[in-house]
């Protein structure tokens, strides 16, 4: 029998991060989770087969050692989803009003943190593993307003580059999933009603393309490798 596959997925305890972890135990995945918030993780994930909840903060170096540690001893990882982010701010300040502790906080948890989590995973990605790296058109496009949060995401991207130059054993894939009706989505537009957004569920089929087949590092969007519907 083939092994089981096995996923890490960062922020998992809602939105994109939670209906991917679940997608994947569904079918047969064994998936380590974590977020910040250790009650709301372990409710998130209740109930899904073969999911290990390590709740922690992906800036801390610590938490990423102990997620490291729980890999390690599941025998390797085949992908690692690099989806907790950090919006920043809400609403978003102007770059020129932005505080600096607070975009240093930004880019520690969507930027430096993820580079951390593949320096201490990447020895345990088994052959053809592949590595997700959730952006935003905030990273691609200048848009006012998103200067911190969208900063954040061009650093992610670039990267993520890199690291598939540097590493052409891995799939890098940085994907775009669109507007989505989550938590950070909200905190992005404070007091609008974002129901018209699609839910985070409706992008998993899109991430799968990428999970499951042979796609070269690169930049993807969801919207273009399986169709959204809200
Ligand atoms: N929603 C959109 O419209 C949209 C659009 C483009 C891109 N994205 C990207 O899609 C990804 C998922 O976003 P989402 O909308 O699903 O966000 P979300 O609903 O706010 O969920 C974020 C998840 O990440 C966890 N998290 C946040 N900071 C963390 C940290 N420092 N360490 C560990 N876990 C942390 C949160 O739990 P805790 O709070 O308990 O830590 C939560 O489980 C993000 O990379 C986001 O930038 C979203």
């Amino acid at each position: 029998m083939a092994q089981q596959p096995t996923a890490l997925v960062t922020g998992a305890s809602r939105g994109l991060g939670r209906a991917l972890a679940a997608d994947l135990s569904a079918d047969g995945w064994r998936v380590v989770v974590d977020a910040r918030h250790g009650d709301a993780l372990a409710d998130a994930v209740a109930g899904l087969p073969d999911v290990v909840d390590v709740p922690g903060d992906v800036a801390d170096p610590a938490h990423r050692a102990t997620l490291a540690e729980t890999v390690d001893d599941l025998g390797g990882l085949d992908l690692l989803v690099l989806n907790a982010s950090l919006l920043g701010p809400s609403p978003q300040p102007r770059l020129a009003d932005y505080p600096l502790d607070v975009l240093e906080q930004v880019l520690r948890v969507n930027v430096l943190a993820p580079l951390g989590l593949v320096q201490s995973l990447g020895p345990l990605l088994r052959p053809g593993a592949r590595i997700l790296a959730i952006t935003s058109d905030a990273g691609a496009e200048p848009m006012d307003g998103w200067g911190g949060y969208g900063t954040s995401k061009a650093a992610l991207e670039f990267l993520a580059s890199v690291l598939a130059v540097e590493n052409p054993q891995w799939h890098v894939l940085v994907v775009d999933p669109g507007d989505m009706r989550t938590v950070m989505h909200q905190e992005a537009f404070p007091g609008e009603d974002i129901s018209d957004r699609p839910e985070p569920e409706t992008v998993v089929p899109a991430l799968r393309v990428l999970v499951d087949g042979d796609h070269p590092s690169g930049r993807y969007r969801a919207a273009d490798l399986a169709p959204v519907t809200s």
